[in-house]
């Protein structure tokens, strides 16, 4: 390649990543893999080795991407005092030798590395002063970062306060910086998206972006809700006694900071070698995505020799792992309703193993992820392994597509009932709207009521299925109508089954009245929605006679939520089913217990308590109450927060911490339930913004 050849293909590639960092760390939606990305960058910083020149400022070669908003400005933008810098990465084994290779050049001593795991998630830069959490900055562009601290303030494994210095083998320095990454795990991961299905909104990709996309929310009650993770993994500070990564690491867990403890001391390529192929199959196991391993000297002098370069350390980088992938056969594909009628394409592969499993299904996601990728029947397609359950597809080999393939054609009626499919220009998906004549619709929505969360009836898809076509069950309210007699005549369904049947039908009306208001099916209103209704309204009368103007004065109900309520009891079947499930009994309002309760921002927290407080056990216990959380004695994984007064119990001080609970002392406590206000703004003072 010559030199104008080579400027045509550098501005090519410079434009392609800018756009693909744009949809990464903005948009959170990237459209091509990591290592596809990687790839980029790579034959970039090669052409720019060999024609220097060619390198300008702006080249992304040169900056880190920016995770910074330019249409809205939402956050208060403030300037990192170190840089965030990026970390130079590898894909092979021999590069990481070269790297090696050129440390031991620059010095005699033997080199210790600390091996990590390099975690998928959103950098983020935390800053304590005197104890406590004093702000949280994204990335941002490396220079300026957004202020999230409300929102990482919401994070469990984030304290907000560290234990009393004098308590600690090293104390921590009044002020310090510490960064890490906050993560989304595959469990919260699998449990958003299942809810954005359900609410007819684009779910995301990976666990990465649905961490990055929450940690930018406006309201921190919905990132307290998502149960985001962080692991920190660079101390910023300068503390007499220590002098190694390690040492850092190790006093950062002793302050309370989740460490990750997959981490090594390795003295050779050899030791490291062995760190990356255990991990590379071990990290299946993980709760949280990671991507690869970053390998850092120990040594905090010779850190500093080494110092960096624009962009990274010279100290440090990360070898990725390869997403595990396959390819194999697209057989076909068939087309699944679920109970809102969204349709979802879903592919029948020519079965292959990957990672342990053999893979016969996978997501296609939606007509214009086929599309994006020219999905075909015949091809030959990647599949990889992401935080879903199921694998998805993600893209084409397009050296071996046979010949005679043709562009996908993606249905235009529904397969189940035959009716035209609608789409809402502004979602990815297709919809049936048949809603009262289409059977997975109508099956999806007695499932739905009957479910563990909802009415916790007995049963499942196969009992449901024949109760649907035998026209005993219609719609939830037919339930109640079941009689032994009934239920007998049924295929491979005995007296027993019949009973436990009968005896959780009844049961389910004493459920408490929010998981009734879930069970109904109203669109958009998830099981958490459903607890703020039923608290604010109190009743199913109240909610339907709301007009629209004071649903939206609920909290965290907005305009799409108001209107699905108002469009949902408009139906008349709905009113028809709602008559019969009031004449069955169904808790159509709130017990007295759950309408006594202040608020709920404490629900289904379980709290311990350690220390004297400003007011008696007994008044801290009936205030935990008030607000729906629950006080228990012990502390355990299940422990939301340690409140901690004067003089809390060591023990309980050190399981907490050792258990990364957050601990909280009574004035966060009486902020975090509302009985307090204007605590929240001390942090803001002297600092000035840099916009
Ligand atoms: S050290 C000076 N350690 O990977 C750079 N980074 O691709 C210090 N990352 O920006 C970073 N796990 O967001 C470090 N154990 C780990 C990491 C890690 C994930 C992220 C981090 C960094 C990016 C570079």
């Amino acid at each position: 390649m010559n030199r104008s050849q080579a400027a045509i293909r550098v501005s090519e590639l410079k434009s392609a990543i800018n756009e693909h960092n744009k949809k990464y760390y903005v948009l959170n939606a990237p459209t091509i893999s990591d290592f596809e990305y990687d790839m980029l960058l790579q034959e970039l910083t090669t052409l720019e080795k060999k024609f220097p020149d060619l390198v300008t400022e702006d080249s992304p070669t040169q900056n880190v991407g920016s995770d910074i908003s330019t249409e809205s400005r939402t956050f208060r933008q403030y300037a990192h005092k170190y840089p965030m810098l990026s970390l130079g990465n590898t894909y092979s084994r021999e590069a990481l030798k070269e790297f090696h290779n050129r440390i031991a050049k620059t010095t005699d001593r033997d080199i210790e590395y600390v091996c990590e795991l390099k975690f998928d998630g959103t950098a983020i830069c935390l800053t304590y002063k005197n104890g406590k959490l004093f702000r949280a900055l994204t990335r941002g562009d490396g220079t300026v970062g957004d202020d999230v601290t409300r929102n990482v303030e919401r994070i469990k494994a984030i304290p907000s306060s560290l234990p009393p210095a004098s308590s600690c083998k090293i104390p921590w320095p009044d002020e310090f910086e510490i960064r890490g990454e906050i993560l989304m795990p595959f469990s919260s991961f699998r449990e958003l998206n299942a809810l954005k299905e359900e609410q007819q909104e684009t779910p995301f990709a990976n666990p990465r972006n649905a961490a990055a996309g929450t940690l930018k929310l406006l309201s921190a009650d919905e990132v307290e809700r998502r149960g985001l993770d962080c692991f920190l993994y660079h101390l910023i500070a300068d503390i007499p006694g220590i002098e190694t990564h390690w040492q850092a690491m190790e006093a950062a867990l002793e302050w309370g900071f989740p460490i990750s403890k997959h981490r090594k001391l390795c003295r050779d390529l050899d030791q490291i070698n062995e760190f990356l192929d255990y991990w590379d199959t071990a990290r299946t196991g993980l709760k949280v995505a990671t991507d690869g391993v970053v390998i850092k000297i120990n040594d905090f002098s010779l850190q500093r020799a080494l110092g960096m370069t624009a962009k990274s350390p010279r100290w440090a980088t990360a070898y990725k792992f390869k997403a595990q992938q396959a390819a194999t056969k697209l057989l076909s594909v068939d087309f699944q309703v679920g109970r809102t009628g969204a349709v979802t394409p879903v592919a029948n592969l020519q079965p292959v193993l990957l990672s342990g499993t053999t893979v016969k299904r996978a997501s296609l996601h939606n007509a214009d992820q086929i599309a994006l990728h020219d999905i075909r029947l015949g091809d030959t397609v990647f599949v990889e392994k992401g935080g879903e359950i199921i694998p998805k597809v993600v893209g084409v080999d397009l050296e071996v597509r046979p010949q005679d393939t043709v562009p996908f054609h993606y249905i235009t009626h529904c397969p189940e009932c035959g009716t035209a499919l609608e789409r809402d220009p502004e979602e990815a998906k297709h919809f049936c709207p048949n809603r009262w004549g289409c059977p997975p619709q109508i099956k999806g929505r007695i499932e739905h009521f009957m479910s563990r969360k909802a009415m916790n009836i007995l049963g499942g898809e196969a009992l449901v299925d024949q109760l649907y076509s035998k026209g005993m069950v219609q719609d939830p309210s037919d339930l109640y109508d079941l009689t032994p007699e009934v239920l007998k005549s049924l295929d491979n369904w005995g007296d027993k089954s019949t009973d436990n049947l009968l005896k959780s039908i009844d049961a389910s009306r004493n459920v408490p009245f929010h998981r009734f208001l879930y069970a109904i099916g109203i669109p958009y209103v998830g099981e958490t929605t459903a607890k703020y209704l039923a608290s604010h309204f109190g009743s199913l009368d109240n909610l339907r006679n709301a007009p629209e103007e004071v649903l939206i004065q609920a909290p965290e109900i907005g305009e799409k939520i108001a209107v699905s309520i108002i469009r949902y009891f408009r139906e008349p079947q709905i009113l028809k089913m709602l008559d019969k499930l009031r004449t069955a009994g169904l808790p159509f309002s709130q017990g007295t217990d759950e309408s006594a309760r202040l608020s709920d921002k404490l629900l289904e927290k379980q709290l311990v308590i350690s220390g004297n407080f400003s007011r008696s056990r007994e008044e801290m216990k009936k205030l935990i109450e008030s607000h729906g959380g629950k006080v228990i004695s012990a502390i355990s994984g299940q422990t939301d927060y340690l409140l901690a007064g004067e003089k809390p119990g060591p023990a309980k001080w050190q399981k907490a911490t050792k258990l990364n609970i957050p601990i909280i002392n009574e004035t966060d406590f009486l902020r975090l339930v509302g009985e307090l206000q204007g605590e929240g703004t001390v942090f803001e003072a002297e600092e000035k913004t840099l916009f």
